[in-house]
């Protein structure tokens, strides 16, 4: 269906990591198995806090959600299965072909990618895309973009779960 393939995108300011948090809470009660979150941009652009709050959506303690570095995928049990991935160490492929990291997709639980730009091969089309960019010291731009059916409803109802509480940034203001 053409209106499935025009792509929705949404971008905030968050002006410190409370509002990160909150902003992923937005995404996270909104999510359920089968949905799969791809986090790029910045080094320190506050992906993780991000999945924090993710998690705080989902009924998992945020404090649980640490960045996998050595584990390189944490699972956590709330009102839906998380797998909290992170790539960002991993530069060799076939050391990340290793992983199965496949299998998480399988559609039992949601699934938060760090670094997903170094995910091998396609994610799934109804991944939601979160670039994360660092403004400046406390302030961080999250533009969200989908153009699955999928990621468009949730992309909608975020938007109108943040309302006015953040500031929406279009998205010619940011090229
Ligand atoms: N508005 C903001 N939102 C999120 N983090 C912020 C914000 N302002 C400042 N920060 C700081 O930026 C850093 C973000 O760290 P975080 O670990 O979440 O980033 P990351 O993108 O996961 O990093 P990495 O690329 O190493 O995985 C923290 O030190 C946090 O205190
Ligand atoms: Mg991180």
């Amino acid at each position: 269906m053409a209106l499935s393939l025009q792509e929705v995108s949404v971008g905030y300011l968050t002006t410190s990591v409370e509002k990160t948090v909150w902003l992923g809470q937005q995404l996270g009660v909104q999510l359920i198995d089968g949905d799969i979150i791809a986090l790029i941009g910045d080094l320190g652009g506050g992906k993780t806090w991000f999945t924090k709050g993710v998690a705080i959506g989902l009924e998992i303690g945020p404090d649980c959600v640490v960045s996998p570095t050595f584990t390189l995928v944490n699972e956590h049990k709330g009102r839906h299965q998380l797998f909290h991935i992170d790539l960002y160490r991993l530069s060799d492929t076939t050391e990340i072909m290793a992983l199965d990291l496949e299998d998480y997709l399988s559609g039992e639980g949601i699934v938060v990618i760090e670094w997903a730009d170094r995910w091998p091969g396609e994610l799934p089309e109804e991944t939601i895309q979160v670039e994360l960019r660092m403004v400046d010291e406390h302030t961080r731009e999250l533009r969200f973009s989908g153009s699955h059916l999928r990621a468009k409803e949730i992309l909608m109802a975020l938007r109108e779960r943040v309302g006015i509480s953040l500031k929406e940034i279009k998205k010619s203001e940011t090229c």
